[in-house]
């Protein structure tokens, strides 16, 4: 079967991902900050090279799928800084190491994690936005931790959905054979949003986001949406920014559309 790269693979989502992936005869890898086959740390540059150099080697050469799912949350004790760099820098930089592995591929996949905050949390600023963009690290780290966690993050996580929507459909992506395209979950129940050492009062202040849906969303879900874009099935998506969130986008975004 395919040979697929999981960063943040240890914990949450990408935990259920690599077990669906592995489940369904693919060989995949791990990365993490510790408990697999590649620890690094994302939130460097050295560190991006040496767990893309790492999954290339480990993948003799041909990867067929990349999926990046390590994060740092917003109510985590980490800086908007130090989440500017995991989430956004973490996941381009990596995936842009990786690039040439994947073309080789001929077909290839490439997920992004973006998040539904992009569209439900007011005033996300969008200087971080634009610094990410342009690639400008040192000062979007220095933005994020200026602004915070709290509004760093889904600023982190508009300019990866940005990203992703910019490159998707570009010569080096799409016309390498490379569909690159980003997941928006919603609340799902991970350590990220329930593990011990948040905030017990704003862990709380999660759940008063709406969701149609009547309940948060579980890792496997996300798994079987990211399973999905690394197949054959989703033959034509690339580029696409898939919301997976319960309804909360649809119900506070009606007809913003
Ligand atoms: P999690 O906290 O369970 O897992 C994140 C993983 O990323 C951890 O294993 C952690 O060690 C790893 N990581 C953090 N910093 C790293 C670094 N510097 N280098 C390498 N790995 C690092 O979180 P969860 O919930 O599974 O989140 C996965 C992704 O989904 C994240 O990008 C998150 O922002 C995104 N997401 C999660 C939502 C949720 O409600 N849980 C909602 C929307 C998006």
């Amino acid at each position: 079967m395919a040979n697929i790269v999981v960063t943040g693979a240890a914990s949450g989502i990408g935990a259920a991902t690599v077990e669906l992936l592995r489940r369904s005869g693919n060989t995949v890898i791990g990365v993490d900050l510790t408990g697999t086959e590649i620890v690094a740390d994302l939130s460097t540059s050295v560190g991006r090279t040496q767990a893309a150099a790492a999954a290339v080697e480990a993948a003799h050469g041909v990867l067929h799928a990349a999926v990046c799912c390590a994060g740092l949350g917003p109510l985590s004790s980490h800086s908007g800084g130090k989440l500017v760099s995991v989430n956004y820098f973490g996941t381009v930089g990596f995936l842009e190491e990786l690039r040439p592995s994947l073309a080789r591929a001929k077909q290839a996949f490439a997920v992004a994690m973006s998040s539904s905050s992009t569209s439900t949390q007011p005033r996300i600023p969008e200087k971080v936005v634009a610094a990410c963009l342009d690639g400008r690290e040192a000062e979007a780290v220095e933005l994020g931790d200026e602004v915070g966690a709290i509004p760093a993050y889904p600023a982190s996580k508009l300019a990866l959905a940005r990203w992703v929507r910019r490159q998707a459909v570009t010569p080096d992506w799409i016309g390498a054979g490379i569909r690159l395209n980003a997941v928006a979950p919603g609340v799902v129940d991970t350590p990220m949003t329930s593990g011990s050492d948040l905030d017990p009062n704003l862990a709380k202040a999660i759940d008063f986001y709406p969701v149609p849906l009547g309940r948060r969303g579980r890792p496997e879900e996300i798994a079987a949406l990211i399973q999905f874009l690394t197949s054959d099935a989703a033959s034509l998506l690339t580029g696409s920014v898939v919301f997976a969130d319960g309804g909360t986008d649809a119900l506070l975004r009606q007809d913003d559309w």
